[in-house]
């Protein structure tokens, strides 16, 4: 009997260190503690015993019996801590929002071209997008530059062969709508060009939208018109325009744009190198040139063209001073666009 009682309170201890819940606790209390469990089989044989052991066995018992209650006891409020604390960790609060997943962007860059082009899309422009990799002929020759040309130095060109290169401006679209449809034309063309240049103002890639417009009577009071509307709805107020006399080959009369610095309002300052003014866009009256490369009549059709940075207005619109910070991929930066 006394092997008996040890057997069952090392059993019992281990059982009971394998209880993890308490549904198990009163199973385990029937089967050891109660009225027909394993104690008091053990007890009911008390009665066999030698007199002169009983007194002994009977302390043993009660001591083991004890022992057991004790084990089980402490268990049982282990279980009870450890299920208020799975308890707590369920306790889910179905109200609180979810964790929402990061919507991307549209980079900046991308931004200003689509409102560049749904503001000219809104005067009757429609778009067209051309290759990135030129033949020297559209870059170049079917814009009035012949090889040798002066104006090619200006270009810094990347060359791909000794014909074939990554165009450096969008103004080739000029040359390839012109050859394939006939006037009245309208058209805007968006684009990344390429120069081999990089500095705070310039990244050796870049985008520009080309603009030109063909038709009878054409004249430059429409480049004006047409841009003065742009400006006015790109930078949401009413700023002052300067034409100044430029040269480009595939046009003529040529000029250059300048808004009043929108930094400044025009007093001068940094950005605007105390002139008042930023430059914004190249442009001027198609030559007549261009136009019998394609076979339009000179004489019958006159027509304006420019071409615009996009990264520029960008950096006039929001003020940035280093062009390259858009090309960085930082999203600090992206995401304040
Ligand atoms: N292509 C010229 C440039 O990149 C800009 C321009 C376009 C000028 C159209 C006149 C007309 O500098």
């Amino acid at each position: 009997m006394e092997q008996e009682l040890q057997r069952l309170q090392e059993e019992a201890q281990q059982e009971l260190a394998a209880l993890t819940e308490a549904g198990q606790l009163e199973d385990f209390r029937i089967r050891f503690l109660g009225r027909k469990g394993s104690f008091s089989t053990i007890m009911r044989s008390l009665g066999t015993v030698s007199a002169e052991d009983r007194p002994r066995l009977g302390q043993l018992a009660n001591t083991v019996k004890a022992r057991i209650e004790t084990l089980f006891e402490e268990r049982q409020s282990a279980i009870s801590k450890g299920l208020a604390a799975d308890a707590d960790r369920d306790q889910i609060d179905l109200t609180l929002p979810g964790r929402r997943p990061e919507i991307g962007k549209l980079h900046p860059v991308t931004q200003i071209m689509n409102e560049v082009c749904s503001i000219f899309e809104g005067l009757g422009f429609s778009v067209a997008e051309g290759p990135d990799v030129e033949h020297d002929h559209y870059n170049f020759e079917a814009l009035n530059i012949p090889a040798h040309h002066p104006a090619r130095d200006m270009h810094d060109t990347f060359y791909v062969s000794d014909s074939i290169l990554l165009r450096t401006h969008t103004s080739p679209m000029q040359a390839r709508i012109m050859e394939a449809q006939q006037p009245p034309l309208r058209v805007i063309a968006p684009g990344k060009v390429y120069r081999c240049d990089s500095d705070i103002t310039h990244t050796p890639m870049f985008h520009q939208v080309e603009g030109f417009l063909v038709d009878k009577k054409v004249s430059f009071a429409d480049l004006k018109g047409v841009l003065t509307v742009f400006t006015r709805k790109m930078f949401e107020r009413d700023l002052a325009l300067r034409f100044r006399p430029s040269f480009f080959p595939f046009t003529e009369p040529s000029a250059e744009v300048d808004i009043a610095c929108v930094i400044c309002g025009g007093k001068g300052c940094r950005v605007c190198k105390k002139t008042g003014w930023l430059e914004i866009l190249g442009s001027g009256m198609i030559d007549p040139e261009v136009f019998k490369m394609v076979g339009y009549d000179p004489e019958v059709y006159s027509g304006f063209a420019f071409g615009l940075g996009i990264e520029r207005i960008a950096m006039l619109k929001y003020g940035i001073d280093d062009i390259r910070l858009y090309y960085e991929n930082d999203l600090r930066f992206l995401s304040q666009f």
